[in-house]
């Protein structure tokens, strides 16, 4: 039996992209192969902990719109080289699917992504990641990468979580208070200090460093809280584009800013992650209802 047909799996087609759609006692939930990017995790008692967008395009190469995109091995543009795809690579390509454990009320699947000669002509180094995701009463992802190079290399990684929200007027993040971040927006993206918790009035767009790992994604209109709890991963960012950055966005409806909200996990600028040869890290995150 192929890992695809374990109890409570099946493959659907969306576009060029086939999905796992997977069914316990205690959620379901949509996987993409590409990215091994979850899409939708919703649990029995519940409803979807994450945003996906109605225009998202399922098309191999090109990253989808919503759910948790994995940013790796860099965050954002190139640093170097505009001409590479933006958060790395990771999200663009096909992972594995290695083992699956399914059981009554829960599953474990484990992806695997390895250097090719296409990630070695973006990014010159052998690896190993992988991504295991447990989808039971809550939702974890646990990447693992590992240095496969006979040289030491840096990374920046992130969750990319983009979360529904019913109006982002009256949603607000918890845990970030006294963090320094970057104001990606302003010139020279200065270094500021942020005071109580993160209100949205605008284009959002910070990189919060040295951050503690426990957030709460506060919807006040409804109200709702998501619980973000992120294990060695030193990195928090938040983003929202709001309403004239996302109309030049083809892969979200005009008003699609309005409820949703992204707060990453993950290791960029400083916090980024140096690995020896043969060194491994493991990066967690946990998703949360109330
Ligand atoms: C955020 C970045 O993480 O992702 C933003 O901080 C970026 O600068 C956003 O615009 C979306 O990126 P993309 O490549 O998925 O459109």
């Amino acid at each position: 039996m192929s890992l695809k047909d374990s109890p409570g799996l099946r493959e659907i087609q969306r576009g060029e992209l086939t999905l796992l759609e997977i069914r316990n006692e205690a959620c379901t939930a949509l996987v993409s192969y590409q990215g091994a990017q979850v899409l939708s995790f919703v649990p029995t008692s519940g409803e979807d902990l994450l945003w996906l967008s109605e225009k998202a395009v399922y098309q191999t190469g090109k990253a989808i719109r919503g759910g948790i995109p994995l940013c790796f091995p860099w965050f954002g543009p190139h640093p170097e080289d505009a001409s590479k795809p933006a958060h790395g690579f990771a999200r663009n390509r096909e992972w594995q699917l290695v083992d699956v454990q399914a059981g009554a009320d829960s599953h474990r699947l484990r992806f695997r992504l390895e250097d090719d000669e296409q990630t070695r002509g973006l990014w010159p180094y052998r690896f190993v990641a992988e991504l295991e995701i447990t989808l039971g009463h809550t939702l974890e992802l646990a990447l693992s990468v590992n240095n496969r190079d006979d040289q030491p290399f840096t990374l920046s990684n992130a969750f990319h979580s983009y979360f529904p929200i019913q109006d982002i007027r009256k949603a607000r993040v918890d845990g970030l208070d006294g963090v320094t971040y970057i104001d990606q927006l302003l010139a020279g993206r200065p270094r500021l200090i942020q005071q109580d918790g993160v209100s949205f009035s605008g284009e959002t767009d910070r990189i919060y460093l040295d951050a503690g790992g426990d957030y709460r994604m506060v919807d006040l209109s409804r109200p709702r809280q998501i619980g973000v709890h992120a294990s060695n991963c030193r990195s928090a960012i938040v983003w929202n584009p709001w309403q004239e950055k996302t109309a030049a966005l083809t892969d979200m409806l005009a008003s699609a800013w309005t409820s949703m909200a992204c707060l990453e996990c993950g290791n960029v600028e400083e916090n980024r992650l140096l690995l020896r040869s043969g060194e491994d890290v493991t990066c967690l995150l946990r998703l949360t209802e109330g």
